[in-house]
């Protein structure tokens, strides 16, 4: 489906004008289609259908609890990075069964936490960090399963800031010293090995680093058992594209055809991290025209959604399309080629450039593909309240998170007394 879409030179989310809801809720607001999430994993969940597996959505690209909680309806699992998300998911009624640990972080009482709730399993990322899950878990009198994440030395062809299998980034465990690493684990008293994961990165718009990836991490999984450790499972990550501009990135069943063909009869259960695939075009952020601003250089839209409500623009220079929630009869406004800049002040604060629009002030716009890494990535600076959320489902809106107040922000800080 295409849960934004226009209808009689509309924008709408599912069944419901997008002007209804900003002037039910107002603006910035990001807005979430229920049905595309529901989608979106059901695209993995078809693809992986008849072999053991286990779709863990990253957690860290939308964590909002509704969204959690449709997801985990659908049979989800998580992938998380910090108690926090732990207990996030659990508030929206995830299975902690069905979650797994990643980050490279972890402290002695997020352990404690993640082994007390019963999580699958941690994708440890350095030889420090199993030292200290053995030693949380032993004085739990527990065993802690685990997985080691290896970098595999892939390139994933995707931005610096967000490929994560190169040798020079800081994540996981470089695969040439993982089977030492794995015959260390398998001495330690308070931990199981289950599994091996790797990660290469996010926005990937090609297979051929996957399979590259898996490619290595099957010779390590061979090489184990040839020492006696059998895995259970194999995490390949999350890391699948969309659509921002013109990308073609596969879609999840070309993605998983391709893994199942390289993983043949082995028996283990795949596991998939996939967060942005999932929700990033199941949301959008409506934001409002508060004035248009003509220079000898530049035309400047100035909205009412800046860098704290969307920073991918501003942190990656990301794209990401904006368009008019109400299309306008042609010639009604004189177009211009618009930067649409926040009132944020830096001049980094912009959520799209050059963009052609004919618009007025006080039109509203739609900031596409802002449903990962979109709000949970938002903050206060120049102290302004953080968007609202909106869950739409058909033709209902609920709002999911309120939006901020300046006495909310101000009551968690205090000056001295003297
Ligand atoms: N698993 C691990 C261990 C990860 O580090 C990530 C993302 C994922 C799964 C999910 O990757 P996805 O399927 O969403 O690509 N803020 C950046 C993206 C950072 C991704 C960090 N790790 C952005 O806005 O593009």
């Amino acid at each position: 489906m295409t849960p934004f879409h226009y209808q009689n030179d509309e924008l709408f989310a599912e069944d419901l004008p997008l002007s209804r809801i900003a002037d039910q809720f107002g603006t910035p607001c990001y807005v979430y289609s229920r049905a595309a999430l529901e989608d979106n994993l059901r695209a993995y969940e078809q693809a992986l259908g008849d072999i053991p597996h286990l779709t863990c959505f990253a957690v860290k690209a939308n964590s909002n609890l509704a969204v959690l909680n449709i997801l985990a309806r659908a049979g989800a699992g998580f992938d998380i990075v910090s108690g926090g998300e732990l207990a996030r998911v659990l508030r929206a009624g995830g299975q902690a069964s069905k979650v797994i640990f990643s980050g490279l972080g972890k402290t002695e009482a997020e352990i404690e936490q993640a082994l007390k709730a019963g999580i699958l399993c941690f994708n440890v990322e350095s030889e420090p960090e199993l030292e200290r899950i053995n030693a949380v878990a032993g004085r739990l009198s527990m065993r802690a399963p685990i997985s080691l994440r290896v970098n595999p030395d892939v390139d994933a062809g995707t931005h610096p800031y967000i490929s994560t299998g190169l040798k020079e980034n800081k994540f996981g465990i470089d695969i040439a010293q993982a089977l030492n690493v794995y015959k260390h684990a398998a001495t330690l008293p308070n931990i199981h090995v289950t599994g091996v994961d790797c990660h290469i990165g996010s926005q990937l718009t090609s297979i051929a680093p996957y399979l590259d990836a898996i490619d290595r991490v099957l010779m390590l999984i061979d090489q184990l058992s040839e020492h006696g450790i059998e895995l259970q499972h194999f995490d390949i990550g999350g890391g699948l594209g969309v659509v921002y501009q013109d990308e073609q990135p596969p879609a999840p069943h070309e993605l998983i055809d391709a893994v199942k063909a390289r993983l043949a009869d082995r028996k283990l259960e795949l596991i998939v991290e996939p967060g942005r695939s999932i929700a990033a075009n199941a949301g959008i952020l409506l934001t409002r025209v508060e004035f248009l601003k003509h220079t000898d250089h530049k035309h400047f839209a100035i909205v009412d959604g800046a860098m704290n409500d969307l920073l991918r623009p501003a942190l990656y220079g990301a794209w990401q399309a904006i368009e008019p929630v109400k299309l306008k009869l042609a010639g009604q406004h004189t177009g211009h080629a618009y930067d649409i800049v926040g009132p944020v002040c830096e001049s980094g604060d912009f959520l799209g450039k050059d963009r052609w629009l004919e618009i007025a002030p006080g039109d509203l716009l739609a900031v596409r593909s802002a449903g990962a890494y979109g709000f949970v990535m938002s903050s206060n600076y120049n102290t302004r309240n953080r968007a609202a959320e909106v869950m739409v489902d058909g033709n209902q809106a609920t709002v999911v998170r309120k939006r901020e107040t300046i006495d909310y922000q101000l009551s968690l800080e205090s000056t001295l007394s003297d």
